[in-house]
């Protein structure tokens, strides 16, 4: 039993490490400050969305169509929410 429950806990661990937010990825290669002027949030994430342009390309250049489709219509942060463990793919009923 004890085993059974090892194993458990190993495979949960496993998973939380491949499900690393896009925040945790990031600040593990360069830091808060890779997004953040100063490491500190800004109050409209304006500063943020041109970091992620700065490295990435904008939405017009990115790969995929549902990049290009909200090109000029919503920024990066609107569909990565970065500091949570979550797919991309889970904000489009926000809005649709
Ligand atoms: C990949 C870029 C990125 C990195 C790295 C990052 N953040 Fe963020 N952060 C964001 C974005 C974008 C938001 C806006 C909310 C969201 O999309 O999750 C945010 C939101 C926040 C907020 C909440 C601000 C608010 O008004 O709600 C805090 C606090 C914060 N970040 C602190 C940090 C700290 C501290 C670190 C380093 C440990 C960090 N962030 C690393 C991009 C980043
Ligand atoms: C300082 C440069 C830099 C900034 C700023 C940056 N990224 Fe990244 N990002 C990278 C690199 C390098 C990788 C890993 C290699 C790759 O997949 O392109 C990466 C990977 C990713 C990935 C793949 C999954 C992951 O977490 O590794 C996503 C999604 C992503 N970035 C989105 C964003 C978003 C959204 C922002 C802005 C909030 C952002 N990035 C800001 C450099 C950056
Ligand atoms: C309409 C929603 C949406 C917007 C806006 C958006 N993305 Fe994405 N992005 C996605 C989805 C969906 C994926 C693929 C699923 C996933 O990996 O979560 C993705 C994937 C990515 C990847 C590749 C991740 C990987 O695993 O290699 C990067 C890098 C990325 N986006 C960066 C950006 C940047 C930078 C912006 C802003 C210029 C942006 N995205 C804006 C929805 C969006
Ligand atoms: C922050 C709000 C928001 C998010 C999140 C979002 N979208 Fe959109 N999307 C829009 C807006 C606004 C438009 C342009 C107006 C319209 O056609 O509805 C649009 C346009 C589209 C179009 C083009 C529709 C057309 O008639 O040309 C598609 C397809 C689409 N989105 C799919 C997605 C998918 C898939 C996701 C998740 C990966 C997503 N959207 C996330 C707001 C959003």
């Amino acid at each position: 039993m004890l085993k059974v429950l090892g194993l458990t806990v190993l495979l949960s661990f496993s998973a939380a490490a491949t499900a690393a937010s896009v925040a945790d990825t990031h600040t593990e290669m360069a830091g808060c400050e890779s997004c953040h002027a100063d490491g500190a949030p800004s109050s409209d994430m304006a500063f943020e969305n041109e970091a992620c342009i700065t490295c990435h390309g904008s939405l017009k250049e990115l790969e995929g169509e549902m990049h290009t489709q909200h090109d000029g219509i919503i920024t990066c942060s609107d569909c990565h929410v970065v500091h949570e463990e979550a797919s991309a793919n889970d904000s489009c009923a926000n809005c649709h």
